[in-house]
């Protein structure tokens, strides 16, 4: 496998973002605090390198990770997609974010780098029929790009010669104040409801209201409040305004995340274990937090989800905006 690349971004503000062709991985991503220093509000390791390391894929982190072709959890060994079953690679019955070798861990092509005023890069895949069990040739492209108004836009495109199904996010894992914990960020979610998950995380097809439950994010809340377990779980996303408000008042950032998806899965790791992170940061109990925007997982299993498949004729895109402010 060819050494992965960094690209960097930088707009007018200092936004700096920092990308490897390695998974099409956000490495860094710089964003200006309410005292002028720069956070890198992204978990990332020191070097491109380091994320081919055994210690690191150990861990199954995905750090900043393009994920695809199907993010999170599929249940069945084989899927059917028009009256033909494949089998996905799986273990003990249920695929994950993609399957062994998924886009995080594919050298991506750079198709266009602009560190112009539109700060934007273009990375691409050829993922070939059946590769992780999937049919079809699915080409696909995320174009990175920085805005003028300090947001970070991701936008995924996609086409296949085959009826596939498709399910990509950006596994980036935020805190605001780049070091500790998120337990005292504030984290606002517009969502009415959410996916009910089985003991093994995948969905049971039933939707529940997350009003009077620990789900409840209507109101921005203290992640570090009384009873907090962490989140694993699938938020199904209101049609309008920002999906996901977090904010931390020691740095003062703020983050509104937009996204064209119909839902998104909140991650809040326990704890990070000893890996080579960037700027050699630590990290506490409750780390971090990951926004991944994404159809529901598992809809090729539940007829009562919206569908994931993507037919030859259609053009999938996916759009993703995270955008900061200072409170
Ligand atoms: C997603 C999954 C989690 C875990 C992380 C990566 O958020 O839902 O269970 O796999 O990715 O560690």
């Amino acid at each position: 496998m060819s050494e992965p690349k960094k690209i960097t971004l930088i707009n007018r503000n200092n936004l700096k973002l920092e990308i490897s062709t390695l998974g099409a991985t956000i490495l860094s991503l710089e964003v200006p605090s309410k005292n002028g220093k720069h956070i890198n509000v992204v978990v990332g390791l020191s070097h491109p390198k380091d994320y081919k390391s055994e210690t690191y894929l150990n861990e199954g982190l995905y750090l900043g990770s393009t994920i695809g072709r199907c993010a999170g959890r599929i249940s069945k060994d084989k899927v059917e997609i028009n009256e033909e079953k494949y089998t996905l690679n799986n273990v003990q019955g249920i695929h994950l974010h993609g399957g062994k070798e998924g886009f995080d861990k594919k050298i991506w092509n750079i198709e266009k780098v602009d560190s112009g005023d539109s700060s934007t890069a273009t990375l691409s895949y050829l993922s070939k029929h059946l590769e992780e069990g999937y049919p079809g040739n699915l080409k696909v492209s995320v174009i990175y790009t920085l805005t003028e108004e300090n947001a970070l836009k991701i936008s995924f495109k996609a086409t296949t010669d085959r009826t596939t199904i498709l399910n990509l996010t950006n596994h980036s894992y935020f805190n605001l104040d780049g070091e500790s914990t998120v337990l005292d960020h504030k984290l606002q979610l517009n969502s009415n409801s959410y996916l009910h998950l089985d003991k093994q995380l995948i969905p049971t097809g039933k939707i529940n209201l997350v009003e009077g439950t620990r789900f409840d994010y209507n109101k921005k809340t203290l992640i570090g409040k009384k009873d907090f377990k962490g989140l694993d779980d699938i938020f199904i996303l209101n049609k309008n305004g920002p999906k996901a408000v977090l904010v931390s008042e020691k740095s003062g950032i703020q983050m509104k995340v937009y996204t064209n998806q119909p839902a998104m899965v909140i991650y809040t790791p326990n704890t990070f274990n000893k890996l080579p992170f960037k700027d050699n940061v630590n990290y506490s109990k409750f780390p971090a937090i990951c926004f991944e925007a994404q159809k529901y997982p598992d809809a090729i299993n539940n007829d009562n989800f919206p569908s994931i498949l993507l037919n030859p004729e259609q053009t999938y895109i996916n759009e993703t905006v995270f955008e900061f402010s200072n409170t």
